[in-house]
């Protein structure tokens, strides 16, 4: 690990000579919008809510409307929130220097889509997308949007029940996503990894994969993550004291 006397201006110059740059985000880059993390002791949402519950399709079959009101009830949160001063520092880097910054986050909101980052690789799926739970039986292939509503909606054929669009654990990530999100990392000259804990995997293999690569791999986090150990320096701050200082 290097020992530098003032972190954040040496990555901001690194940013700054970078071609190639990787970011990977997690509840922690939308936690300054209102939006609750996951794994904080107090205040997140797995410390008051059972995951195998909440997050898996076990549960949901299990109680389909219970798990549908969780999601709606967040999905308003995300709804009412805004972009960071985090997510806007993206967002104006990626519109200064098209074709540096690959963006790629765990989170479900849409928070660094509406900062202008439009193609982020979004690993965990988007909350504000439904899908069905399984291919219809009915075979009429209908959009989950003409669902019979209710809660959750259903075919109006065949009874099959609308999720939501998000990545529950023990299923596989969006097709092609985790492969374009490693192929950045081998690419990137720098690797930086915002708010996550490094918990759950694959994402949170990236940062290593960047680290092989080549990639000088830094962390913001105000607190210790699982992958503290991937990275050259450990920049301790939140998303939205830091990204604007490295990224102005
Ligand atoms: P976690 O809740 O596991 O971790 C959040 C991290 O953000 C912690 O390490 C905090 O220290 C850090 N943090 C808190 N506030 C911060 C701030 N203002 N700025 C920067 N960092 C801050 O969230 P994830 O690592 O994203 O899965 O969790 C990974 C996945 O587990 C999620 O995508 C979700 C969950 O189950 C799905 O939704 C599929």
């Amino acid at each position: 690990m290097a020992e530098l006397d003032d972190p954040v201006r040496d990555l901001s110059e690194r940013i700054a000579a970078a071609t190639r740059i990787c970011v990977l985000t997690g509840a922690g880059m939308s936690a300054e919008s209102g939006i609750a993390t996951f794994r904080d002791a107090l205040t997140g949402l797995w410390s008051r809510f059972d995951p195998a519950q909440l997050a898996s399709e076990e549960g949901f079959r299990a109680d389909p409307q219970l798990v549908w009101d969780w999601y709606a009830e967040r999905r308003e949160g995300v709804r009412a929130a805004q972009p960071n001063a985090g997510h806007l520092a993206l967002g104006d880097f990626a519109k200064r220097r098209p074709g540096v910054l690959t963006l790629v986050s765990q989170n479900v909101d849409d928070l660094h889509q509406r900062a202008g980052n439009a193609d982020t690789i979004r690993l965990h799926g988007d909350i504000l997308a439904d899908r069905w739970l399984e291919p219809c039986r009915c075979g009429r292939r209908r959009d989950p949007h003409e669902a019979t509503p209710g809660r959750p909606p259903r075919c109006p054929d065949c009874g099959n029940l609308v999720r939501p669009g998000v990545v529950w654990f023990g299923e596989a990530l969006p097709e092609g996503a985790l492969e374009a999100a490693e192929r950045a990392a081998r690419a990137a000259d720098v690797m930086l990894v915002v708010g996550t804990s490094g918990a759950v995997w694959p994402a949170a293999g990236l940062a290593a994969t960047a680290r092989r690569g080549g990639a000088f791999v830094a962390i913001v986090n105000p607190h210790a993550s699982e992958i503290d150990g991937a990275a050259h320096v450990l920049v301790p701050g939140t998303a939205a004291q830091v990204l604007p200082r490295l990224f102005g």
